[in-house]
């Protein structure tokens, strides 16, 4: 275990870290600053660090006492990034399709990935890779550009000294109240790590963890995201900041219903963990994960998907035949990915939905074989046209009972040949006359009739 001594001289020379009220945002700039967000739809996690090694839950081994901190850290002989490949994993994170990455810079045990001056936890200071392995990934990020950059980075570190809370079941070191020069020391800490990657990286995004154990006004939430944005006014922050961020956070359950915000990301495991194991070999299946991704799509939100590298840089062969395999299919119906936008709510057909832009086109999503049709009911607006995304062919359909005395309208039927079907999740683009207008009552009740 790392100890930080605090000298008296290092808690006063400590700057004051303040928060003043950010300038108010429209709501038409903040959607202007979430647009690569709201059309990115697929993003890959990534989870590194001396738990890479495999045994062992992230950060939460130690904290949960599955392990001594002594032998937690010990894994920091094995962090080699030995055969870590950079330019090749943005290869693959570009091949799956996704817009962004966001890279775990430290996670709850302090260790960072970068050369931070700001503490001795690093791969640089203190693992046997002995260098920086943040950089060239950030490099290679931009130089084969089409992704935004994520950061990830946890507000907890539990191994610190000047952090209150070690372990889950053991006393806290202290109060943080009692002791707000220890605590301030902390924030100090935060704060220069924070301007650090800011300075270095100039993320798009910055993905919060781990407010849970203190309120907003403890961490200085408010003035965390003041520095952000005060270096970069685009940047975006996720929603673990204690109510501070923009975009809500879902984590390992995609919603059942909408959630509140137009701006949301499920953040998804690849198998049962975020960092490499060795013996979870439960991998979620390309039809599983995409059927994760449409279903966040169809309300409007990002399937941030987590992979975990081993602690030599290698990624492993399931977690590449899995991206590769997302990006066969992203990239065939790319149409229905990207520009699309929620679609029209659950009950009037029996798959997942999209629309485009303009409204006018109505994506239909569905990872099964329709027994002759696909139907399609409370569509006011007439079908003009309907495709196979991904392909140049077109499919018939039938309206029933479309009667003009009606406010019902008439049901659709779609016909649907096994031969269009794709053999992971079919997408149909259904061409309407115009923005989808819906029926959503409860049925036309006769009540006079001559
Ligand atoms: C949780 C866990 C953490 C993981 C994260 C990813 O909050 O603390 O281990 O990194 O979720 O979303």
């Amino acid at each position: 275990m790392r100890k930080l001594v605090l000298g008296l001289a290092a808690l006063s020379a400590v700057a004051c870290v303040t928060s003043t009220p950010a300038p108010q945002e429209t709501p038409e700039a903040k959607s202007a600053r979430m647009e690569w967000f709201s059309q990115a739809k697929l993003g890959i996690f990534i989870h590194w660090g001396i738990y890479s090694r495999g045994d062992w839950s992230e950060s939460w081994a130690f904290h949960n006492g599955t392990v001594s901190m002594e032998d937690y850290f010990a894994q920091e002989a094995d962090f080699t990034a030995s055969a870590y490949d950079p330019a090749e994993w943005v290869r693959l994170i570009r091949e799956s399709g996704a817009r962004y990455t966001v890279i775990t810079s430290k996670h709850h045990d302090g260790f960072a990935l970068w050369d931070t001056r700001a503490g001795d936890v690093s791969a640089v200071k203190s693992s046997a890779a002995g260098r920086d392995v943040l950089t060239p990934f950030v490099d290679e990020v931009r130089r084969q550009g089409g992704l935004k950059l994520g950061l990830y980075y946890s507000l907890i570190d539990w191994p610190r000294e000047d952090y209150p809370n070690v372990f889950r079941a053991g006393p806290a070191r202290y109060d943080i109240h009692k002791e707000p020069d220890r605590w301030q020391h902390f924030l100090t800490f935060n704060s220069a790590q924070l301007k650090e990657l800011q300075e270095n990286y100039n993320p798009d995004l910055f993905w919060f963890d781990g407010d849970w154990e203190f309120s907003s006004e403890d961490w200085d939430a408010p003035g965390i995201v003041q520095q952000l944005r005060s270096h970069n006014p685009q940047v975006i922050v996720n929603s673990r900041i204690a109510g501070n961020g923009d975009y809500d956070t879902p984590e390992l359950g995609v919603p059942v219903t909408r959630p509140a915000s137009p701006w949301w990301e499920t953040c998804m495991t690849i198998n049962d963990s975020w960092g490499f194991r060795k013996r979870d070999t439960d991998f979620k299946s390309i039809d599983t994960i995409l059927r994760m991704l449409v279903d966040c799509m169809s309300m409007g939100g990002n399937l941030l998907l987590d992979i975990g590298p081993r602690a030599d840089g290698t990624i492993p062969e399931e977690e590449v035949a899995i991206l590769k395999e997302l990006g066969q299919w992203t990239s065939i119906h790319a149409e229905a990915v990207y520009p699309t936008r929620a679609g029209i709510p659950a009950g009037h057909v029996q798959a997942y939905t999209t629309l485009n832009a303009a409204g006018d086109v109505l994506y239909l999503y569905f990872p099964y074989a329709p027994n002759e049709s696909l139907e399609i009911k409370g569509l006011k607006s007439k079908i003009l046209r309907v495709r196979v995304v991904g392909t140049d062919q077109e499919l018939s359909w039938k309206q029933y009972n479309d009667i003009d005395w009606s406010a019902t309208p008439g049901v659709y039927y779609i016909q649907v040949p096994s031969q269009v079907l794709d053999p992971h999740m079919t997408v149909l683009a259904v061409e309407l006359n115009g923005p989808a207008t819906l029926y959503e009552g409860a049925g036309q009740v006769i009540s006079f009739n001559e």
